[in-house]
C-alpha cells in the first residue's frame, strides 16, 4: 500500500507547493515559515507540515536556525532564476491530476469523454496553464532542436502547426532574418503568442492563426513546417491527410520538420506512461518511425532524416525534403 500512498502524497505536496508559488518565494533568499506564511497568505501551521513533507521530497532544506531554503535541484528546475523554469508544468500537473482520476472510465469506454483540446476550449484559463507549460519545455527543448535545423538563407516563410506560445518559430526567427512564421493553433492556445512575440523583438514576423489545421485551408509556397508535439494528438488516419496536406502546402525542397516522442527511442518506463496520458487526454498514442516514414513518403517526402535529442527524454527531431 505504501508503494501507492507514499508517492502520491510526496507528488502532491510538490504540486501543491507549485500551485502557492512557495518555490519562487523561497528563490528570493532564506525565510521562517512565519515569514513565509505571510508572503503566500496561506496557515502556518498547515504549511510547517507541507514544508515538512517537501524537506523529505528534497525540495527544501532548513537551517538550524529554522529558516527554509530551496534545495539545488528546485534552484535549478522550479524557480524563475533557472535557466528553464518548469514551474508552470507543476501547476499544469495539478490539473492533470484531475484528469488522470477519470482513467478507469478512459479504460472501460477506450477514449476520453471529451478530448483535452475540447477541455481547454471550455476553459480558457486551463488553456493559457497548458501553453505555459509547453513554453517551459519548449524554453528547454528549443535550442536543442533548432540546433538541427538547417534553412536555406532565402527562406521566408514558415508554418508551425500546433505551435502554442511560438517559441520554437521564435527560435528561428533570429537564426534566420529574413524569416516569418505563421502559428496555426486552437485559440485557446494562442493567448500568450503574440505577447511574448513582441518580448522577443520579434512583433510583426509572427502571425497567428487559429484554427484546427485537419480542416483549416494551410498557406501556399512554404520553405518550412514545424509539427512539433502534434502528431501523437491525432490518429494515424489523421496523421497520413495531415502530411499529404503539408507536401502540397511546401514549395519544391520544402522541409517538414517533426519533434514527437517515438518508441524505442525515449525511455521505455516514460513512453509507456506517456501512452496511457495519451489516451487518457486525448485517445491517441505514440507513433514510431517506420509510421512517420510511411506518411512522409505517400506525401512526396524523401527519407527522414532522424536526430535523437540528448537526453533522450527530450524526444527526436525527424526531417523531410519535399521532392
Ligand atoms: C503538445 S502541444 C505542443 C505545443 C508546441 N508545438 C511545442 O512543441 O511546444 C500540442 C499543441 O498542438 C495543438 N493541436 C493539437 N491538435 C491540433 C489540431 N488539430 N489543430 C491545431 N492545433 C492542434 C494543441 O492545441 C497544442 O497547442
Amino acid at each position: 500500500m505504501l508503494d501507492v500512498y507514499l508517492p502520491m502524497m510526496r507528488c502532491a505536496a510538490i504540486l501543491c507547493a507549485g500551485q502557492l508559488g512557495l518555490f519562487q518565494r523561497l528563490s528570493r533568499g532564506e525565510q521562517t515559515v512565519a515569514q513565509l506564511a505571510r508572503g503566500l497568505r496561506v496557515d502556518q501551521a498547515s504549511l510547517t507540515r507541507l514544508l515538512a513533507a517537501l524537506r523529505q521530497a528534497g525540495y527544501v532544506q532548513s537551517s538550524p536556525s529554522a529558516r527554509w531554503r530551496n534545495s539545488q535541484h528546485t534552484a535549478r528546475w522550479f524557480t524563475a532564476a533557472a535557466r528553464v523554469d518548469y514551474s508552470a508544468g507543476l501547476v499544469w500537473t495539478a490539473e492533470a491530476w484531475t484528469i488522470m482520476a477519470d482513467l478507469a472510465e478512459v479504460v472501460r469506454r477506450g477514449r476520453p469523454e471529451r478530448r483535452l483540446w475540447d477541455l481547454l476550449h471550455d476553459r480558457p484559463e486551463l488553456g493559457a496553464r497548458f501553453s505555459d507549460y509547453m513554453r517551459a519545455f519548449a524554453e528547454h527543448a528549443s535550442p536543442l532542436i533548432a540546433r538541427h535545423v538547417v534553412l536555406p538563407r532565402h527562406a521566408r516563410h514558415v508554418l508551425d502547426i500546433g505551435g502554442s506560445h511560438g517559441l520554437h518559430s521564435m527560435t528561428l526567427c533570429k537564426k534566420y532574418p529574413g524569416l516569418r512564421a505563421t502559428i496555426l493553433d486552437d485559440a485557446a492556445a494562442l493567448t500568450c503568442t503574440l505577447r511574448l512575440a513582441k518580448a522577443h523583438g520579434l512583433a510583426g514576423r509572427i502571425e497567428c492563426q487559429a484554427g484546427d489545421c485537419r480542416t483549416t485551408p494551410l498557406p501556399e509556397e512554404l520553405d518550412a513546417v514545424l509539427l512539433y508535439g502534434v502528431a501523437h494528438n491525432h490518429t494515424a488516419a489523421e496523421n497520413r491527410r495531415l502530411f499529404a496536406r503539408i507536401g502540397k502546402a511546401l514549395r519544391k525542397k520544402g522541409q517538414l520538420i517533426v519533434h514527437d516522442y517515438l518508441p524505442g527511442a525515449m525511455p521505455e518506463d516514460y513512453r509507456t506512461l506517456f501512452d496511457l496520458t495519451l489516451l487518457t487526454e486525448v485517445g491517441t498514442r505514440t507513433y514510431g518511425l517506420p509510421e512517420f516514414q510511411a506518411w512522409a513518403t505517400a506525401a512526396g517526402f524523401g527519407k527522414l532524416a532522424v536526430h535523437h535529442l540528448d537526453p533522450k527524454e527530450m524526444g527526436t527531431v525527424l526531417i523531410g525534403r519535399r521532392r
